[in-house]
């Protein structure tokens, strides 16, 4: 049959099987070689190996789960191993890959594995789901993977593949129930653990988020996005609202001999345990503010600076007094202040 391209998504059974071959096709040539997965001749991935891949890369890049899943597995070369492990060697062992909380759920779940499944894995993906720390994604994708279920796994790349491919109107993240349903489409009995890995992989050295290297992608006959000139326009995406603004008031305040008066900042909290400029708390509207010593204040402008969660307004007031403070040179208050306490810092001298 030939490549016929397929616009919408309801004409798609007829085309998927040359579309799931020909990414198919691709994979047993292009497929990365990564860590856990097991040479393309080498009998069905080891459960255990998949899950723990699973598990790390949902955390991080391919690159940075690599040396962990190595250590672990060297380590640890089974479940049972793993659930016989102290805890705090797994934590210690788990530091740099960041939330801990997952790597106390990957601990309950191989132990759960070792005492309650006699260190075999489930082999269904609702027998998978029932275990401590498996979610849907990584469920689907073990059952696919290790045990050649037909799931569908759908994780980002497959979400931007899908949105592509049927050049999907709706935008992320109100598309996601549509994107997983299209995936379900092309889901089929035939190489399911290579056909969910196909995608990741395709998603992660073609179809990437900015910048798709369509000249390199074996599914452009069939993606509506590719033949409407502008790939990289989808997924669409839901414009993030703007970010919330808060309001304070920081003090310049400098002594007889030109030092600069900081403070040390609570260490719960944003900035915490770092030095900064005295200033009021930080509010939806601007307040006023008592000075945190007596001088003859003036106003010296103001500096904006963005947080991940907010934007900052600061007025900044300048003066000379004396007080309790961590009284500091301007050039070692300067190299040292995080970036909005420098900003107001310069403000308040010039
Ligand atoms: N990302 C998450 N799981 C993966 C896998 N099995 N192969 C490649 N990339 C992945």
């Amino acid at each position: 049959m030939s490549a016929v391209p397929v616009q919408v998504p309801f004409q798609l059974p007829d085309g998927a099987p040359d579309l799931r071959a020909a990414l198919l096709d691709w994979y047993d040539i292009h497929r990365r070689r990564l860590a856990w997965r097991p040479a393309a001749d080498e009998a069905r991935p080891d459960p255990y190996r998949v899950w723990l891949s699973e598990i790390m890369l949902q955390q991080t890049t391919t690159p940075h789960a690599t040396p962990y899943f190595e250590a672990f597995t060297r380590r640890w070369p089974t479940v049972s191993d793993l659930a016989a492990a102290p805890d705090a060697d797994v934590m210690a062992a788990w530091a740099g890959l960041g939330y801990y909380a997952r790597a106390r759920n990957l601990l309950a779940c191989a132990r759960a594995v070792a005492g309650g499944h006699g260190g075999v894995f489930p082999d269904t993906e609702a027998g998978l789901l029932a275990l401590p720390g498996v979610g849907a994604y990584t469920a689907a994708a073990v059952a696919a993977i290790a045990f050649g279920r037909p799931a569908n796994v759908v994780d980002g790349n497959v979400e931007r593949i899908m949105a592509r491919l049927f050049a999907v109107e709706t935008p992320l993240p109100a598309a996601r129930p549509e994107l997983k349903r299209l995936a379900g489409v092309l889901v089929a009995d035939h190489r399911p653990g290579d056909w969910a890995q196909a995608l990741m992989d395709l998603g992660a050295t073609v179809c990437r988020p900015g910048n798709p290297l369509c000249d390199r992608c074996p599914l452009t006959a069939w993606c509506a996005a590719f033949q409407s000139g502008q790939p990289g326009c989808w997924p669409l995406k839901t414009k993030k609202a703007d970010r919330p603004r808060r309001h304070g008031v920081v003090w310049v305040l400098r002594d007889d001999r030109g030092r600069v008066a900081l403070v040390r900042r609570p260490d719960r909290g944003l900035l915490g345990g770092m030095m900064g400029l005295p200033t009021s708390d930080w509010s939806a509207a601007p307040v006023e503010a008592a000075p945190p010593a007596p001088a003859d204040w003036r106003v010296a402008g103001a500096i904006d600076h963005v947080f991940t969660h907010f934007a900052l307004t600061l007025e900044v007031r300048a003066g000379e007094g004396t007080g309790d403070f961590v009284w500091t040179p301007v050039d070692e208050a300067l190299a040292a202040l995080p970036t909005v306490f420098r900003k107001a810092l310069e403000r308040g001298l010039a």
